[in-house]
């Protein structure tokens, strides 16, 4: 069920082109001048009427932190917590006022103190501090003004609630199996949250050194990015763990956690403790992460050749938690089903899921954590190297568990990976502990120079005797900042038209546009000024051969070696573009994947199948060819791309389902389950298998029981049954287990039962598995209930609440539904989960993007410009926006033939 969620998360980095919606990314400027004295009239007004030094969301650079003492004693009974920090900082400027980050925090008492300052030596000079909460910042007013290069420290008293959410410092709780409620009390700092657990200098460029402190009860443990020290007796028994002192990191990476799970301990070759956390009862559930993370760790290690610096590594399941993981350093912290793993319950997907999340995390790091982005407009290069790392640590650390790829994939195979690699490695030994641009880690990889390379000046020169392809890019010095910068610096993607005539290979980009039409009176404007410089590579007929060129402009045109019946570009889909075959070239193609489809490369059919329907989508393509072009898959023999096509052909029979299209979803039907009865009807129901044929069974029989497959819908019905009888003590495959529920939940009874084990169970995977099934039911009563739960919080957790009105609207019974309840339900929604965030966007695009009338654009334009007009605006309305129109000129423009296709082809 998380999976919509993740796919969503993932589109957001994979593309690297769209931005987290991160509203702070345009604040550059900070003026460095002490104006406040000279002209006060101009500054903000305090929450005391007082004038506000500073203007700028940006904090001045004229005080800089070097180390933070921070002291927190949560109550987990009283829910608050009073917390005390000493901040050094290093002031480089003369200065009157001190501007840190702080947000909802009640400040008791602010002092300085300095060694090198003799005004300040005597200890505690007590500050007036000011505070201006629509910059979440606070001014601490100094006496008599702080010299350039001298030391003060600041301490600082506070207090405040634990949150109620999930930034800064909030709460969770979680059932024990005897079904007594616990709390916890946790950090999730990225990207601005830090200043509501302690008042800092809250931004990635102010790294600092932290050294934690915990007051706790004893029943608790306490966590950090550090290991613990020592333990000291406090009053009322009361405990306090002194933690080491971290390296230099910025603000948001800072953690600590005060709970009382269980946890699993192993080494790394390089001597680092690793530890899996979890609540006690789901302790046993943590075996499988401590083996991939000791796994993963080790990889990365040798692989950036720099050692993990600190001490331990922990992995925390968090029973509340928003997203899918975070990345602080030392403490990394996840959602349950993103790290734990219950063989009973969990399927082959789920344990891909946990492995690609601990490769994320873990990637970060080194990229993120020991070489920091600047300022968030780079967090998408974070986002997208962890993403990129994760298929590299996991093809090697699974190999059976191999996936698909992205933008920073294209360079590697530009670079070749040996280069590649020797850059990272470059820039995350040039830049540790310090904050680095997109463009230095450009530079890196422009001069990452092989052995086989001679150096000049800085550059690297292929010699003469080296023949790979790549290399010879770099004779003529290709620079990599001038081609990535035409990757991140234009939104949206190049497609690649391409015609072949004769031994001329002719090649012309434009810009990829899903949904406007070359006709439409604004392709032209749309297109203007966009150029991207294109590594394309391709593939003939008549050798085995990669053939590379790297388009610069326009148009270009190659001379193919020899004569050849059909040329394959984009080869094992390494590019980050679309191709389109003019003239004969997708016929050729189609002839080729019919007669011989093993001439081509597994991942190029997987790239052809894609490529056809987005061309589909952008009207350049008609909609029977690329359906003829699925016509082999019958034959195929790979399962990723078998998958990739059963995928669109079961996303149609969905569309047309909720438009109740009948006649077109009865022949759809008939089609998929004439066409694919032979592999359906082979497939066992177990656990049986390469990771691979488990992925397709368990696909293969969701679309058959989908579709009312009777043999599918008997068997399934005969385990449910088996499974109830049982009282939930069977144990069904993992593979086939959401299958089971989802035709158990179309009875009363069965659903009711579903509803009892979900409160119930402990595994994670199980009630993901459960709740998608639950929001099948055809009963809208039903769906009712489940919001309903979901908004109460208890029985399903607020933070399943997005993938559930998620699943609901994917269901044809409960569309409306879903959408009807974000529209009434808005400002309850909002006191749940902030505007920006990551569920927040989920429950719009989710219970919106998938409409295709104009009906329903309109009611959905109207319930956005009314939410502009209150203030609230979001990026994902105006892609929302977009979706529907896309999907509205979809069907009007493919219908008839999908109509016609499918009469000549049942
Ligand atoms: N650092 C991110 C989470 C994040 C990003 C928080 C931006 C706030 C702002 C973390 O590394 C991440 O990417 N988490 C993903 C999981 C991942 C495997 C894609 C998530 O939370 O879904
Ligand atoms: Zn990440």
């Amino acid at each position: 069920m998380v999976n919509t969620h993740r796919k969503l998360i993932l589109n957001i980095y994979c593309s690297a082109i769209i931005l987290p919606q991160i509203c702070i990314c345009s604040q550059f400027t900070s003026s460095s001048n002490d104006q406040y004295n000279e002209n006060p009239g101009v500054f903000p007004v305090a929450t005391n009427g007082e004038p506000f030094p500073w203007r700028e969301l940006r904090l001045p650079t004229k005080v800089i932190p070097l180390h933070y003492d921070l002291f927190v004693h949560p109550n987990l009974t009283s829910l608050d917590f009073v917390a005390s920090e000493k901040i050094e900082v290093l002031v480089r400027d003369t200065t009157q006022f001190i501007i840190l980050h702080s947000h909802g925090l009640e400040i008791m008492n602010a002092t300085l103190q300095s060694e090198e300052d003799l005004r300040y030596k005597k200890s505690g000079e007590k500050l007036t501090v000011l505070s201006y909460p629509a910059h979440q910042q606070i001014a601490l007013l100094v006496p008599e003004k702080l010299m350039a290069d001298l030391r003060y420290s600041v301490a600082i008293d506070f207090q405040a609630k634990l949150a109620d959410g999930f930034e800064g410092f909030y709460k969770s709780t979680y059932r024990t199996l005897g079904g007594e409620t616990r709390t916890i009390a946790v950090t999730d700092f990225e990207p601005t949250h830090a200043r509501m657990a302690f008042p800092c200098f809250d931004e990635p460029l102010f790294k600092a050194n932290f050294s934690i402190k915990i007051r706790r009860e004893s029943r608790h443990i306490a966590l950090s990015n550090m290991p613990k020290v020592k333990t000291i007796e406090r009053e009322g028994g009361l405990l306090e763990d002194h933690f080491e002192t971290t390296v230099k990191m910025s603000t948001y990476l800072v953690a600590y956690i005060v709970c009382d799970f269980a946890s699993v301990s192993g080494t790394a070759s390089s001597g680092v403790k690793v530890s899996i956390y979890a609540s006690p009862d789901k302790w046993s559930q943590t075996h499988y992460a401590l083996e991939a993370s000791l796994k993963l760790l080790d990889f990365y290690e040798n692989y950036f050749n720099i050692h993990y610096p600190l001490p331990k590594l922990d992995l925390v399941a968090i029973p509340d938690f928003e997203s899918g993981a975070m990345e602080n350093w030392g403490l990394v912290t996840y959602r349950e089903t993103s790290l734990l793993f219950d063989p009973k319950t969990s399927s082959t997907s789920d344990k891909l899921w946990v492995t690609k999340v601990i490769a994320h995390e873990l990637a970060h790091q080194w990229f993120g954590n020991l070489v920091t982005m600047e300022w968030w407009n780079d967090i998408w290069l974070n986002e997208g190297f962890a993403t990129y790392m994760e298929l590299i640590s996991v093809n090697v650390t699974y190999p059976e568990l191999q996936f698909g790829a992205c933008l920073l994939n294209m360079l590697k195979d530009f670079l070749s990976e040996e280069k590649f690699k020797k850059g990272i490695i470059h820039y995350l030994k040039k830049f540790s502990y310090r904050n680095a641009k997109n463009d230095d880690l450009w530079s890196s990889l422009s001069n990452s120079c092989l052995e086989s390379d001679f150096t000049s000046g800085g550059f690297c020169y292929s010699d003469s005797k080296t023949t790979s392809n790549t290399l010879t890019f770099l004779e003529e010095n290709v620079e990599v900042k001038d081609i990535m910068t035409t990757w991140t610096r234009q939104k949206g993607i190049p497609l690649v038209v391409v015609e072949q005539e004769g031994r001329l290979l002719k090649l012309r980009q434009e810009r990829f546009l899903n949904g406007v039409f070359r006709d439409d009176p604004e392709w032209g404007a749309l297109q203007e000024r966009y150029l991207w410089h294109i590594p394309v590579t391709y593939s003939t007929s008549s050798s085995n051969a990669i053939h590379r060129h790297l388009l610069t402009s326009k148009t270009d045109t190659l001379y193919l070696p020899e004569k050849t019946s059909w040329v394959k570009l984009n080869v094992d889909s390494n590019g980050y573009y679309i191709v389109h075959y003019e003239a004969h070239g997708w016929d050729q193609l189609i002839a080729v994947l019919n007669q011989n489809h093993t001439l081509l490369r597994p991942k190029d059919r997987i790239g052809l199948i894609h490529d056809a329907f987005q061309l589909v989508s952008a009207g350049r393509l008609t909609l029977d060819k690329a359906l003829d072009l699925t016509h082999y898959l019958q034959h195929e023999t790979s399962i990723p791309a078998l998958l990739r096509g059963l995928d669109y052909l079961e996303s149609f029979y969905h569309t047309m389902d909720r438009r109740n299209i009948s006649d077109i979803t009865e022949n759809l039907k008939c089609y998929l389950l004439q066409y694919f009865k032979p592999v359906i009807d082979m497939q066992s129901w177990s656990d049986e298998g390469s990771v691979w044929d488990r992925r397709l069974r368990s696909s293969l029989l969701k679309l058959a029981c989908y579709l009312n497959y009777a043999p599918c819908i008997r068997k399934a019905t005969e385990l449910f049954s088996q499974w109830m009888e049982s009282s939930g003590k069977l144990n069904i495959p993992t593979d086939v287990l959401k299958i089971v529920y989802s035709v158990g939940a179309q009875t009363t009874e069965g659903w009711n039962y579903l509803l009892e084990q979900y409160g119930l169970s402990l595994s994670g995977a199980e009630k993901n598995k459960i709740l998608y099934a639950l929001s099948t039911s055809k009963h809208q009563e039903k769906l009712i209930k489940l919001i309903d739960l979901g908004m109460e919080g208890k029985v399903i957790k607020t933070q399943d609440l997005a993938s559930l009105l998620y699943a609901i609207a994917r269901n044809p019974k409960g569309q409306q539904l879903a959408w009807n309840f974000v529209k009434e339900n808005w400002t309850h929604l909002l006191e749940r989960f902030e505007l920006s965030s990551f569920p927040m966007r989920i429950i719009i695009s989710g219970t919106t993007s998938h409409f295709s009338s104009k009906d329903e654009l309109q009611e959905v334009k109207l319930f956005f410009e009314s939410l502009q007009t209150q203030g609230s605006y979001l990026e994902v309305f105006q892609i929302v926006l977009e979706t529907i129109s896309k999907n509205i000129k979809w069907l009007e423009k493919n219908l008839p033939s999908l109509r016609n296709w499918l009469l000549i082809s049942i």
